[in-house]
């Protein structure tokens, strides 16, 4: 059984999870009307992986008997200046995801409680790839200054990456 303290952190990162889901599918959305439909595709597959966190938290929860609450997602920026704002802003983005993810260690070591604490470590490890992959798009971006044949050849590799559910992979 979890813990309330436990149980509450865990149902706001379910909607901390969503919020991200519906933050990139905006940013996919601003991203095609710019003509990139590559970047489009790669922020579209970040809006698909960010369902899949919080349905893994969402599963992690049912399993320990909580009760999940879905709370409403506050309203996502549907506006940026440029493809660089866009990968800026993702990369802040997922420096906050990952202070969220330590606060629940700190709160699963501070409960004593181990399940969680092994669950949470998925996430840990997830979190340093997402940043250093959002920081090398963004270190090629600002090499390219965001424009030119550079971001056409950057577009085009962006579309090739595809959805892989990595929470069935590492169980
Ligand atoms: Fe679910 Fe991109 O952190």
């Amino acid at each position: 059984m979890l813990k309330e303290k436990m149980l509450n952190a865990l149902n706001e990162q379910i909607n901390a999870e969503q919020y991200s889901a519906f933050l990139y599918l905006s940013m996919s959305a601003y991203l095609n009307d710019k003509g990139l439909p590559g970047f489009a595709n790669w922020m579209y597959i970040q809006y698909q992986e960010e369902l899949t966190h919080a349905n893994k938290f969402f599963n992690y929860v049912n399993e320990r008997g909580g009760k999940v609450e879905i709370k409403a997602i506050k309203q996502v920026d549907i506006e940026f200046e440029s493809v660089i704002d866009v990968v800026e802003k993702t990369l802040e983005h997922e420096q906050l995801v990952t202070s969220l993810v330590n606060n629940l260690v700190d709160i699963a070591i501070s409960e004593s409680d181990h399940a969680t604490q092994s669950f949470l470590r998925w996430f840990v490890d997830e979190q340093v790839e997402e940043e250093a992959n959002v920081q090398e798009i963004l270190d090629t971006l600002k090499l390219i200054n965001g424009q030119g044949n550079g971001i056409f050849m950057l577009d085009r590799e962006m579309r090739q990456r595809t959805f892989v559910d990595e929470t069935q992979a590492a169980g």
